[in-house]
């Protein structure tokens, strides 16, 4: 795994999804535009990432799968976001920002989406306890998110 990328920052739009994350997951996750998956760095593993995302001008803790989404087989490598905040709205063609702290986890295949979703609170538990860290906590003010 390569974490010499990281933090790694991106911005871009939030475009529609399969529409699995709330659904099945109760997870919604902004998908994020095609831009943003061509341009990520070769070398950035796919996997699960922890970070902060700011949208509507307010930075929130996240978590983010990058890849082919092996439990629902994917044909199309995605962003995709998960902010650890309730919104009352959905946020399509907003602009989001992004700092991808670091690595979690490989992107795994399930047996069931009882699994999958176990994994997933796990993830955000790891984010939540790793972005109370002082050295992660400095980035949710950084410069990217105001410029
Ligand atoms: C924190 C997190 C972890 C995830 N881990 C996996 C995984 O291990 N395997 C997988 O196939 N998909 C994983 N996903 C992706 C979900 O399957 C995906 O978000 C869901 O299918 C919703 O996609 P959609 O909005 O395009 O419908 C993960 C998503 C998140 C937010």
């Amino acid at each position: 795994m390569c974490t010499k990328n990281l933090p790694y920052f991106l911005s871009g739009l939030v475009v529609k999804g399969f529409g699995r994350g709330s659904k099945d997951l109760g997870v919604p996750t902004a998908n994020l535009d095609d831009e943003v998956v061509h341009n990520l760095p070769s070398d950035l593993n796919t996997g699960i990432y922890y970070g902060w995302a700011c949208i509507n001008g307010q930075v929130h803790k996240m978590v983010a799968s990058i890849g082919w989404n092996p439990f629902y087989k994917n044909e199309k490598k995605t962003v995709e976001v998960h902010l650890l905040h309730k919104f009352e709205n959905d946020f399509y063609g907003k602009q989001i920002k992004v700092i991808i702290m670091d690595y979690i986890r490989p992107e795994k295949d399930f047996t069931s989406v009882e699994e999958l979703m176990k994994a997933i609170q796990n993830d955000i538990a790891v984010a939540k306890k790793q972005l109370q860290q002082s050295d992660k906590i400095t980035y949710k003010d950084n410069a990217f998110f105001t410029e």
